[in-house]
């Protein structure tokens, strides 16, 4: 038999850099076959061809894309919301009204209609999990960061009362919320002012990538009537969203 149909289906979004690069891999090497996605189709064949997986292009702020990427995926057994990120640092009395609408479309509607157009598969899998990568953004407001902390605690919001509308039926559905990772994320939020992005892990030990991506991995590998709902985790540096220690010698 291809080897293929016997591997359970895992989709990742946002599977082009950082964290949703790693969790292919990590799921990949744990025996699921990952279909990834995000906009950047080169780097999504590439991650596609190093795990064995499939890859199709997808925007989750355009809901034809969504459309097209979900019927690609006729069976899935767990879903990795992981597409998102932060536009700018500004305050609200300065904030920029594109800004917040990508970080409102791309984070949230983005992980809805990604958890709408594959909730059919994920339950008549019998065993379906979706799990939201959000942010301790999404628990700690903070200056300059409100477009990205509203957008955070929606999504965390959207993952509570998915649990609740799924109760009794065969969907777990987790959230996992990192402190700083070091990714291109901040390269994104800065409008890639490498300088800038630089800064924001200068004296620090940040998380990599592939710490994130373990806890993904560790989450959808637990027996099928344990739900982890909430994974906080951060560097050891943090003790909170603007709680960090910088050692002033290496910064
Ligand atoms: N790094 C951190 O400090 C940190 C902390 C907490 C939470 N997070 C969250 O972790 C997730 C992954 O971020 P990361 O740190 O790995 O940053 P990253 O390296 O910038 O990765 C973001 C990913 O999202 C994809 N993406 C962005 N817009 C998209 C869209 N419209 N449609 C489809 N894919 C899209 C990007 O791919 P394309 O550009 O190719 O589409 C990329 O693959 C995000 O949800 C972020 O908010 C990050």
């Amino acid at each position: 038999m291809d080897e293929r149909t016997t591997r359970p289906v895992a989709v990742v979004t946002g599977a082009s850099s950082g964290i949703g690069a790693a969790t292919a891999r990590a799921l990949a090497a744990d025996g699921w076959e990952v279909v990834v996605g995000a906009r950047r189709a080169d780097r999504i064949e590439a991650v596609a061809a190093e795990t064995g997986g499939r890859g199709h292009p997808l925007d989750v702020t355009d809901p034809a894309s969504v459309d097209a990427f979900v019927a690609a995926v006729p069976e899935c057994r767990l879903l990795v919301n992981n597409a998102g990120g932060a536009l700018g640092w500004a305050t609200v009395a300065e904030a920029d009204d594109d800004d917040w609408r990508t970080m409102y479309e791309t984070n949230v509607l983005g992980t809805v209609r990604m958890v709408r157009g594959l909730l059919p598969a994920l339950e008549a899998s019998g065993d379906g999990h979706v799990v939201t990568v959000g942010s301790i953004a999404g628990h700690e407001p903070y200056p300059f960061g409100a477009g990205y902390n509203a957008a955070k605690f929606a999504v965390r919001a959207v993952s509570g009362v998915l649990r609740q509308e799924l109760l009794g039926r065969p969907v777990r559905v987790s959230e996992i919320d990192p402190g700083m990772v070091e990714t291109e994320f901040s390269l994104v939020r800065f409008g890639g002012d490498t300088e800038r992005a630089a800064k924001v892990y200068e004296g620090v030990t940040p998380l990599q990538a592939e710490d994130v991506a373990e806890c993904v991995r560790w989450v959808a590998s637990r027996p099928s009537h344990v739900n982890v709902d909430q994974l906080i985790v951060l560097a050891r540096d943090q003790a909170g969203a603007r709680q960090i220690h910088r050692r002033p010698d290496n910064g």
